[in-house]
């Protein structure tokens, strides 16, 4: 940051980007810099109908202006240690992930029914508006439900088993109820735009899966299903990355992956973040209330277990650890 030139903050500061052209873009989701820098020029041709070539002139503007493409090893660094991480309620289940769930990457929950994916979201999207000190990032959250498994209540008892206002938790909660893969797709676009404004700390899709397998069932569509699937979580790990969000996936996977093995969206058999990078925590039944964490894959992780229990409060640590 030694450099002192300001940088431009308006898309209208960008070389080439009228207010007609800006008021194009906001229209569509590119309202910010960040959202214009992670762009394809495809997208923005044909938004504003420019020429490909001047896309992408503004698009590089954009990511200039943020400084994005190469970067110093110690820039790189910088970036590394704003990484922040939010608890999810059990010691157990956050020293598995390092600390707990993480800013700049996406997390996979992948598990079967009942595994837990949906409390540990609603946790997260209480956790994360906790002080840092007691595991929060003082952010609000995102929630995109795409199974209307979204249930305000839990919420409400989730906040009191921290002591906190549930009213004032639910405000920080932004639930946008998704109805297919290409409404789902477009309400992470549009996002974007809140991110910044509202504080946004988590972003949370819930199933990410559920509507690309509904959709693209059997052999035949199996490719384009992986792009489509693909395409959205590599928009949603730009976003973790650019606005230094955590963003919390959850992906139902059937009980027993032997016998789908060969299918390569593994929307059934394993997790979905191939080429992204995340952390992978796959979730099991134990008995009752218990269940167990494996974090699967990591780069830089030991692949170890963690037990923890759904409570009336939210996660917590199994009391009797086994
Ligand atoms: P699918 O979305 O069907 O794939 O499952 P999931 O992995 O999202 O499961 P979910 O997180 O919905 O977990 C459901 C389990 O959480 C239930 O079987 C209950 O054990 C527990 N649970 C859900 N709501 C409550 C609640 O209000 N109180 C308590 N104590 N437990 C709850
Ligand atoms: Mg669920």
């Amino acid at each position: 940051m030694s450099e002192k030139q300001r940088k431009p903050k308006e898309l209208t500061e960008l070389p080439g980007v009228s207010a007609v052209i800006a008021d194009k873009l906001a229209m569509a989701g590119f309202g910010t810099i960040e959202a214009l820098a992670v762009a394809l020029p495809q997208e923005i041709s044909s938004i504003t109908g420019l020429s490909l070539s001047a896309s992408q002139k503004i698009i590089s503007a954009a990511r200039e202006a943020l400084e994005l493409g190469f970067k110093t090893a110690d820039e790189l660094y910088e970036k590394r240690m704003r990484v922040a991480r939010i608890t999810t309620g059990s010691r157990n289940l956050d020293k598995l992930l390092g600390g707990g769930v993480e800013t700049q990457i996406i997390t996979e929950f992948y598990g079967e029914y009942g595994s837990g994916k949906t409390q540990i979201c609603h946790q997260l999207c209480v956790n994360v508006q906790l002080p840092r000190d007691l595991g929060g990032l003082e952010g609000s959250a995102i929630y995109i439900d795409c199974e209307g498994t979204f249930r305000p209540e839990r919420i409400v008892s989730m906040s009191r088993g921290l002591g906190l206002d549930p009213s004032k938790v639910l405000k920080n909660i932004i639930v946008a109820r998704a109805y297919n893969s290409d409404h789902q797709m477009l309400i992470v676009e549009h996002a974007k735009d809140i991110i910044n404004e509202k504080n946004v700390k988590l972003l949370v899709v819930d199933s990410v899966t559920g509507f690309f397998r509904a959709e693209y069932p059997g052999r035949e569509t199996l490719v384009m299903r992986q792009q489509k699937l693909n395409k959205h979580l590599h928009s949603l790990s730009r976003i973790a990355y650019t606005y230094e969000i955590a963003v919390v996936v959850t992906n139902q996977v059937m009980a027993k992956p032997d016998v789908v093995f060969g299918d390569p969206t593994t929307a059934v058999g394993g997790h979905v973040l191939f080429h992204v990078p995340g952390a992978r925590v796959f979730l099991r039944r134990l008995r009752g209330s218990k269940r167990i964490a494996k974090l699967v894959d990591s780069p830089y992780l030991p692949e170890d277990e963690a037990v923890f229990e759904i409570t009336e409060d939210g996660i917590r640590d199994s009391v009797n650890k086994q």
